[in-house]
């Protein structure tokens, strides 16, 4: 579909649903330098232009783990939990600007806490905080994941499930595993995801991202995944693809973060169009917009340029979306009838 200016607008407008967010990979250059300008965090350099070219990816990197690289200045965005409260309620104002109406941030407390001395908990709260506030101010709710990072181990796997465990119904609707998918296979932590199951909380996986499909089923069958990060690899194989079909398991797809992990070779090569015309659930995302330098906007849009989505088409997903989010019920149940009437507004 060739894109004009009435359908940016009209994408813009749209209300919609996104569910798989990282935290971390929201802060822009911009937010980072203010932090570090108000906390005296030391950063390499104080240009912006110079700080965005250390976080931001031009192109494509040469694997996951290069990706995952872009991070490490970002952590200095969390000196005190004023700025950590800062972080959230921005990321979430953001995220409202662009009409997201539904979100499930993701954020990894052991990255959170690297820089600063306080505990976890102070940390959660925190997030949660800037987030009710974001939420009082803009037609935006907000879930929140607690991810955990297959490199920093089991034993911080469960203490992370533990602390997500005490927020249930707080704030915090699911656990996810992320990183280095190839160095560090979901079975690692079947014990940790265990342990989240046995306390209320979804699970969603990175898997079939930076490793093989084969880690889509562990995931699924072992680590209790209702949604899967990515999963686009199950393309490699038929028959993983109708199960995955007719257990109705979504894949959370990211256009631009893939193509810039290598996980595809380029964005036409992206299966997105063959996964949603197998009847697979799927829903769009961002992943790491500040990194990836793009918005939810402009990735809907690239799903309608690339791909012919059509707009009802994009409409239908973000109420798949909603249906697929691990937000509480009674929420949903309050919120479902106004996105409908909010996307049926939008022609
Ligand atoms: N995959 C793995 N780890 C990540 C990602 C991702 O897409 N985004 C942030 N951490
Ligand atoms: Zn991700």
């Amino acid at each position: 579909m060739v894109l004009n200016q009435e359908i940016i607008d009209k994408i813009h407008r749209l209300p919609k649903v996104e569910l798989h967010r990282h935290m971390e990979g929201c802060i822009s250059a911009e937010l980072l330098l203010e932090i570090a300008r108000d906390y005296n965090v030391k950063l390499p350099t104080d240009n912006l232009e110079e700080l965005r070219s250390l976080i931001q990816i031009k192109g494509r990197v040469g694997s996951l783990q290069e990706f995952l690289d872009k991070f490490y200045w970002v952590g200095m965005a969390f000196p005190t939990l004023e700025a950590v409260e800062r972080v959230s309620y921005c990321v979430c104002r953001d995220c409202a600007r662009d009409n997201i109406r539904v979100l499930e941030l993701r954020f990894s407390p052991v990255f959170m806490s690297l820089e600063t001395p306080h505990g976890w908990e102070e940390l959660l709260h925190a997030v949660l905080k800037g987030a009710r506030r974001a939420e009082n101010e803009f037609d935006i709710n907000v879930g929140f994941i607690v991810g955990i990072s297959r490199s920093n181990g089991l034993k911080l796997a469960m203490k992370a499930v533990n602390i997500a465990g005490s927020y249930v119904g707080l704030g915090v609707v699911g656990v996810d595993l992320f990183g280095d998918e190839a160095a560090f296979p979901p079975e690692l932590f079947i014990p940790a995801f265990k342990v989240a199951q046995a306390q209320g909380l979804n699970v969603t996986i990175h898997a079939g991202e930076g490793g093989g499909e084969t880690n889509v089923r562990t995931a699924i069958e072992e680590l209790g995944a209702r949604r899967i990060g990515h999963g686009i690899r199950i393309i490699n194989d038929e028959k993983l693809m109708a199960w995955i079909r007719d257990r109705g398991i979504p894949l959370e797809i990211a256009l631009t973060s893939n193509v810039q992990t290598q996980t595809v070779p380029d964005l036409a090569s992206h299966p997105v169009r063959r996964l949603y015309d197998y009847g697979i659930k799927i829903s769009l995302n961002t992943d790491d917009p500040a990194i990836c330098d793009t918005t939810f906007s402009k990735e809907l849009l690239l799903a309608m340029e690339v791909f012919d989505f059509t707009l009802d088409e994009i409409k239908g997903l973000m109420l798949s979306a909603f249906d697929q989010s691990f937000l509480e019920e009674y929420r949903k149940k309050m919120l479902r009838p106004k996105l409908e009437m909010e996307l049926a507004g939008v022609k």
